[in-house]
């Protein structure tokens, strides 16, 4: 094992999805799909869809109540809130900023970091490194996507697949070696980032009637393509971290990897010998929540009773960019 100086431990997670609920059926009625071709080639049925008036701050803040009251830890005590997000209220202030202020969380240092999917594999990445130095005591890490407001909903290749929603969790030290959030791979290679990406609302394209009329403020993939590309990614990232640190893939009691399609995470279970009732999956109520998948699902594992004291558990999640990270858990 890689032996971290303190332990970062999650003390508490929380999770929210909007009431809405889209089915395939639903959608069927808006693009040229079925219920029939979504659920073979995805697995996902239904997916929640945000009111108008409900942001991803709002979704980030509930989920983040919830976590905090679980951790039983004040707001007060926070001094780091970091969130990972593609779908941010606004270009700045930052998403964090906004759910601080809604949490009443009186002084702590704010950010947002960016990683698709992998967003909160990457968040907590940052989040442990900067408590193990000592400077911080407690870090709220929140993964929230309104996707549904990027969504070109004339685009039956992309509409059918993403879904709305947040996650969060509370980290903190514990001087117990050899628990929580044992160690991390993170990668990317921007060189792929054409196979995913919204090419309008940045500096590059900002909005003009003429970038709106090309639908240029909504997301674009090549799905074959990302599809090949995230199973390669999961498989060495989860790999290359059960190597370092000496486990073997049957020690692993849970996997929890991001919810985009379920043939990946079948492949990916063929390829690392993991049998796919040791997955958590979600994926057939959420569609894909990007950098809220995992926390998601990581709070409904945990409600669940699937992660017990002394598990070994394995996140892992691949998104735009190319961006992938894997994460390895040890529950307190
Ligand atoms: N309903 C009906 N038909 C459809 C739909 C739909 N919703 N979407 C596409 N089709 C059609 C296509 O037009 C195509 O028709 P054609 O053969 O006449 O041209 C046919 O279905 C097959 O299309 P493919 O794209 O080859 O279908 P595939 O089996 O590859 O499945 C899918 C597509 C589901 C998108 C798959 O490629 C995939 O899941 N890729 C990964 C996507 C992903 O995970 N993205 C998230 C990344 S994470 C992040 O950072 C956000």
């Amino acid at each position: 094992m890689t032996h971290t100086p303190r332990s970062v431990v999650i003390q508490g997670t929380g999770s929210y999805t909007p009431g809405d609920i889209q089915t395939n059926d639903d959608l069927a009625k808006i693009v040229d799909t079925s219920d029939e071709w979504i659920f073979t080639r995805t697995g996902i049925r239904e997916r929640r869809i945000a009111e108008e008036s409900e942001q991803s701050s709002d979704m980030g803040a509930t989920a983040a109540a919830q976590a905090l009251e679980r951790a039983g830890v004040e707001a007060a005590d926070i001094d780091l809130v970091i969130v990972a997000t593609i779908t941010p209220d606004m270009p700045f202030p930052s998403t964090a900023c906004l759910i601080q202020t809604k949490l009443g969380i009186p002084n702590a240092v704010c950010m947002d970091i960016e990683a698709a999917c992998s967003g909160f594999i990457y968040i907590l990445e940052v989040a442990a490194a900067l408590l193990q130095s000592g400077r911080y005591r407690h870090a709220l890490v929140v993964g929230t996507e309104k996707l549904s407001s990027i969504l070109d909903w004339e685009d039956r290749t992309t509409c059918v697949l993403f879904g709305d929603g947040a996650g969060a969790a509370v980290l903190g030290v514990s001087e117990t070696p050899n628990v929580g959030l044992l160690d991390f791979k993170l990668g990317a290679d921007g060189a792929k980032g054409d196979v995913l990406y919204m090419p309008g609302g940045g500096c590059a394209v900002p909005a003009t009637p003429d970038s709106l009329d090309r639908r240029m403020h909504f997301l674009k993939m090549r799905g074959r393509e990302v599809f090949k590309m995230a199973v390669t990614v999961m498989e060495k990232a989860a790999k290359e971290i059960l190597e370092q640190n000496g486990v073997n893939s049957d020690q692993l009691a849970c996997v929890i990897p991001h919810q985009a399609n379920l043939r990946i995470i079948e492949l990916l279970a063929a390829r690392l010998e993991i049998p796919m009732d040791r997955f958590y999956l979600n994926l057939e109520k959420y569609g894909n929540t990007s950098a809220a998948s995992i926390p998601i699902a990581l709070d409904e594992a945990i409600q669940a009773g699937r992660l017990k004291s002394g598990d070994l558990a394995l996140m892992v999640a691949f998104g735009a960019g190319l961006t992938w990270g894997a994460t390895l858990v040890r529950c307190p």
